[in-house]
């Protein structure tokens, strides 16, 4: 799984209608497309999703963000996927993120950060199979 990684397009970005704009960075950033959905996460979910942060303050704010509207999930393939892809959405928080970088552009605070990256080959292969069966990756 070293070359792939997980990614989601958050509520923010999806409502405000960036998502066909972050989906062209992606592909034009070197990615290929892999798997690709629109779903709406339940407060289940998104806790489930999220598990390893449910110790954390900003826990409850987040289970209801990524279950307020509708996500994008994908799977992307590119040699060094994982950190090349976190390099491309730039860091947590926006304010702090590369200019250029998706975070920076799209997202407006650090809890509404506009997308996701998987954080390791091996959380990417779990994040994966959260959301996709193998009829789904193309
Ligand atoms: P992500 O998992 O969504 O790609 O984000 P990340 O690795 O850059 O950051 P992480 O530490 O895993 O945090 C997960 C998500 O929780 C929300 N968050 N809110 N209010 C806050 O202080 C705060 N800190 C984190 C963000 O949506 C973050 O992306
Ligand atoms: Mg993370």
């Amino acid at each position: 799984m070293s070359n792939r990684t997980f990614t989601m397009i958050k509520p923010d970005a999806f409502s405000k209608g960036h998502s066909g704009a972050i989906i062209d960075q992606i592909i034009k950033g070197g990615f290929k497309v892999i798997a690709l959905k629109m779903l709406k996460l339940s407060p289940e979910k998104a806790g489930e999703f999220y598990a390893i942060h449910k110790a954390r303050p900003f826990f409850a704010e987040l289970v209801e963000f990524m279950s307020s509207g509708p996500i994008i999930a994908a799977i992307l393939e590119k040699e060094n996927a994982v950190a090349d892809f976190r390099k491309l959405i730039g860091a947590t928080d926006p304010a702090k993120a590369d200019e250029g970088t998706i975070r920076k552009l799209y997202a407006a605070s650090v809890g509404e950060n506009a997308i996701h990256g998987s954080d390791s080959d091996e959380n990417a292969k779990i994040e994966s199979d959260f959301f996709f069966s193998g009829l789904e990756r193309f």
